[in-house]
């Protein structure tokens, strides 16, 4: 069995911490999306993996490289643009030839991997199974309607009355007559072709599909709010590990990961928190639910439930930062040069709430 990723796209719902970088690498608790979604394809026992690439394809080449580091076989899969699920599948087919094979969105965030999934389809004769899990509002997603014996009667993207609060998360098992599917359907009315298109043309052609109902979290990250709930969730999955300086005035309770070369000086840290590789915390307080990545520095300051990338400098900053998404190499300093005034350089799109 294969494995294909799809990680091409533009990310625009990111911005502005996306405009150096594929919003697949920005890291929930410390690791980049991407190598979760790696992660959890090599530990359902599948190494040879192709990764859909789009405009962003320099930086994914260069984080993930061929796959040694996780004993995979990577095929980079370049897709001119990003016309939908169904066409990153028709680019691929050169890749995935007649082989049976799982598609997973790698901006997609799951609890608990997918080796049940993977055993189960495997062991089957299956043409197709399509991973569904219940939300709140079904209509931000593909949604399924199944019919009394559990099997898929309808799909429908993004629909204005949802038929049932079955979501499809973005992980599909195939066989290789989805590519027949994909060459049969037509663009949908956001001109791209549609996965779930391809998969309501298989139930239509008598094919075998079936659901996969996950019960545990799943995270879209499309949006920076999912971001930070993301972050929460894999934080309290975290098994906690110091290997870090802490200084004897800190606190650190026990649901902290401290990385190599960081430095807690006269701070307290409440978990479940991540403090990144060389990073130093100073005269701070980091409280719950924070990713503070490799090369930060934070001074004077107090900042809970956020996430920081690398590089970054937050210094004697009089009020809490909370529910924050800081990039990379970003200066939060105060400034005692007058006037006495806030001085800002934010990107497109920037969010900020002041007191
Ligand atoms: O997240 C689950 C949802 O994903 C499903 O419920 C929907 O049925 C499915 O269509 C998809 O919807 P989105 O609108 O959220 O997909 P998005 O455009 O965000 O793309 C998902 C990933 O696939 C993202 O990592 C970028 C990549 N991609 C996307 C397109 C359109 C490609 O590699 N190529 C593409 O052409």
């Amino acid at each position: 069995m294969k494995g294909l990723i799809l990680s091409g796209g533009k990310g625009t719902r990111l911005y502005p911490l996306t405009f150096t970088s594929a919003k697949q690498l920005i890291p929930v608790a410390n690791k980049p999306i991407l190598f979760r979604v790696i992660e959890a394809i090599r530990d359902a026992g599948i190494t040879d993996i192709g990764i859909v690439v789009g405009d962003t394809a320099r930086e994914i080449k260069a984080a993930v490289g061929k796959g040694n580091r996780w004993g995979i076989q990577v095929t980079y899969i370049h897709q001119e643009q990003p016309l939908g699920l169904a066409h990153a599948v028709k680019v691929s087919q050169d890749f995935l030839e007649d082989e049976r094979f799982v598609m997973f969105l790698g901006d997609n965030v799951i609890q608990g991997g997918i080796s049940g999934l993977v055993e189960q389809f495997a062991a089957s004769d299956w043409n197709s199974q399509i991973v569904l899990t219940r939300v709140a509002h079904p209509e931000q997603y593909g949604v399924a309607e199944l019919d009394e014996d559990g099997r898929i009667v309808r799909l429908v993207e993004k629909p204005k009355q949802p038929p049932s609060d079955l979501a499809l998360v973005g992980i599909y098992m195939f066989d290789h007559h989805v590519h027949e599917a994909v060459d049969n359907i037509t663009p949908s009315w956001r001109g791209e072709l549609e996965i779930t298109d391809a998969i309501q043309w298989l139930v239509e052609h008598d094919y075998q599909v079936y659901p996969y109902i996950h019960r545990g979290w799943w995270i879209d990250t499309g949006a920076p709010t999912a971001m930070l709930e993301a972050n929460s969730l894999v934080l309290e999955e975290l098994t906690p590990k110091i290997e870090g300086y802490v200084d004897r005035d800190s606190e650190v309770d026990s649901r902290v990961t401290i990385q190599k070369g960081a430095e807690i000086i006269n701070s307290v840290i409440r978990g479940p928190t991540i403090i990144g590789e060389r990073t130093r915390i100073v005269n701070s307080y980091v409280g719950p639910f924070t990713s503070i990545y490799h090369d930060v520095v934070i001074e004077d300051s107090e900042i809970e439930r956020a996430i920081v990338l690398e590089h970054s400098l937050i210094r004697d900053i009089p009020a809490r930062i909370q529910d924050s998404l800081i990039g990379r190499h970003v200066n939060l300093t105060r400034s005692p040069i007058k006037p006495k005034a806030y001085k800002l350089t934010l990107g497109d799109h920037s969010q900020v709430g002041i007191l």
